[in-house]
């Protein structure tokens, strides 16, 4: 692999990743918009770890070398902070979120957010997830088409409204899950998804300007949200088993309750993090079970051996070729390209290079997982490589890793599963467009292009 030195600011020589050496701009543009030839273009010419240089973003290391990502992740993450490298989403979730806390409020929160989303807690919800996808299929009619990744979205967004946010059905339940769809479709498309990027363009020139109409969407929300907060601060002891319960009833060390605008955040975090993410997955699952006929019918024979309608979720979880579906579901074409950025906050000696104070550095989930010495034939989809090996959580990671690992991991495939066997149990679907889906960027996230057109063919009729 090749090395340059290069001077720092502080002007000590440093020995740095090789970097590009196309225009910085260029390689911002690209990025953003052709992220997929961009990432493999860049390391097939400088290796598996390359230093990205932005015009408008913080220098960046980015990782694809397994020895390297498993270094980091296992490194003592008081060395490294993250917060402040993912400012661009603090328009969507609040200073206070989770995502953006380092030290020891990170770890805090973390604890207190962790185990609603593990274990028991978690399969209570089983029943709720099954109901709401019933609740949103039972729209399908035989003969008619419908666009996969917004309808996973009002299953995961629904399923979320309830679990997190303990809310039932009623007019606030319909009036966030509407505003929250309308706020989060502003990023619906590279091109809008820029927003995010560029600060200059963050400006409300009125409501129809596209910052002027994301701003005011978020100030319905967060209407909705404090009120929501307000009412259930007031309500009597009944506490439920949400999450909004659960950060109600928590106090800090000195006893202190979480604030209105601490909970909010939280309550977003989870929102933007939960939802979006696990109905692109599912959306991507589908896509794959209907291009692939053969993948539809090992996963058919699969339930077969199972009594769908009254199996123990656990069951279901643990079906091998579902598992593998969705695992092969999450390598090929992760929903997060990359990991949230640690920064150094001291000068450190990483694989060999001089590295220093406050160098960012970030796994790319997507090199990771096309990595041809890992997975032969990385661009085919074969669930069977997941039933054939095992791999290593710094091979595989599609929910990252270390002191950040996504909180909702766990949750995420548990409800990815469910749904799926729903589905694939009352309704035989048909891909619509036969052409090979590619994905694209919806705000900080990769979504398949157009959505994945499906056709209900035939219900199954078991139940329905
Ligand atoms: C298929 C679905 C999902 C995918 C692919 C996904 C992916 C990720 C990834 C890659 C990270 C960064 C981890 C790192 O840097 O090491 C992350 C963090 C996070 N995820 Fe997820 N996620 C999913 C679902 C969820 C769900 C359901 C929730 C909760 C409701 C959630 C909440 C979070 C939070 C709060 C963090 C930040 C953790 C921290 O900063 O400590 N995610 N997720």
């Amino acid at each position: 692999m090749v090395t340059i030195e290069e001077k720092t600011a502080n002007q000590t020589i440093a020995k740095l990743p090789p970097k590009s050496r196309v225009p910085r701009v260029i390689q911002t543009i690209r990025s953003i918009f052709t992220p997929v030839s961009f990432l493999k273009a860049t390391q097939q010419e400088y290796g598996d770890i390359f230093l990205f240089e932005s015009k408008h973003f913080s220098s960046q290391i980015v990782l694809s070398n397994v020895q390297a990502i498993q270094e980091l992740l296992t490194a003592d993450s008081k060395l490294f902070e993250s917060g402040s490298g993912s400012k661009i989403i603090q328009p969507l979730v609040g200073a206070n979120s989770l995502i953006l806390l380092d030290g020891d409020r990170h770890l805090q929160q973390r604890k207190l957010l962790m185990p609603p989303f593990h274990g028991e807690r978690m399969r209570a919800y089983g029943q709720l997830i099954c109901d709401i996808t019933n609740q949103v299929t039972s729209q399908w009619t035989v003969g008619q088409s419908f666009l996969a990744r917004p309808n996973m979205q009002d299953i995961s967004l629904q399923v979320i409204l309830r679990a997190v946010f303990g809310l039932k059905e009623g007019e606030r339940y319909q009036q966030i899950k509407q505003v929250l769809t309308e706020m989060l479709d502003t990023f619906n498309s590279p091109l809008s998804a820029v927003l995010l990027f560029f600060k200059s363009l963050q400006r409300d020139l009125g409501p129809w300007s596209p910052w002027g109409k994301f701003i005011r969407r978020r100030q319905q929300l967060d209407t909705l949200i404090y009120q929501e907060i307000n009412d259930r601060r007031h309500q009597s002891e009944s506490q439920g088993e949400d999450i909004l319960s659960l950060l109600l009833s928590a106090r800090d060390e000195n006893g202190a309750a979480m604030t209105d605008v601490e909970l909010r955040d939280e309550l977003m975090t989870m929102l933007f993090a939960g939802h979006e993410t696990t109905a692109i997955a599912l959306a991507w699952a589908l896509y794959w079970i209907h291009y692939l006929p053969e993948v539809r019918e090992k996963l058919l024979q699969e339930l077969k051996s199972i009594d769908v309608a009254n199996a123990d979720p656990t069951v279901i979880t643990q079906l091998p070729y579902l598992n593998a579906v969705c695992s092969e579901t999450l390598r090929i074409y992760p929903v997060a390209f990359f990991s949230l950025p640690r920064i150094l906050k001291e000068p450190m000696q990483f694989m060999g290079y001089d590295l220093p104070k406050g160098m960012m550095l970030s796994v790319s989930i997507y090199l990771t997982h096309h990595r041809p010495d890992v997975y032969p034939e990385p661009e085919q989809f074969k669930p069977e490589r997941f039933l054939e090996r095992q791999f290593s959580p710094y091979e595989f990671l599609p929910f990252g890793g270390g002191n950040r690992r996504c909180i909702g991991a766990a949750f995420a495939l548990f409800e990815m599963k469910l749904v799926l066997t729903n589905i694939l149990s009352h309704y035989s679907l048909e891909l619509m467009d036969k052409a090979p889906l590619k994905p694209v960027r919806r705000g900080i996230v990769f979504a398949p292009n157009g959505g994945v057109h499906l056709m209900v063919k035939d219900k199954y009729g078991t139940g329905k």
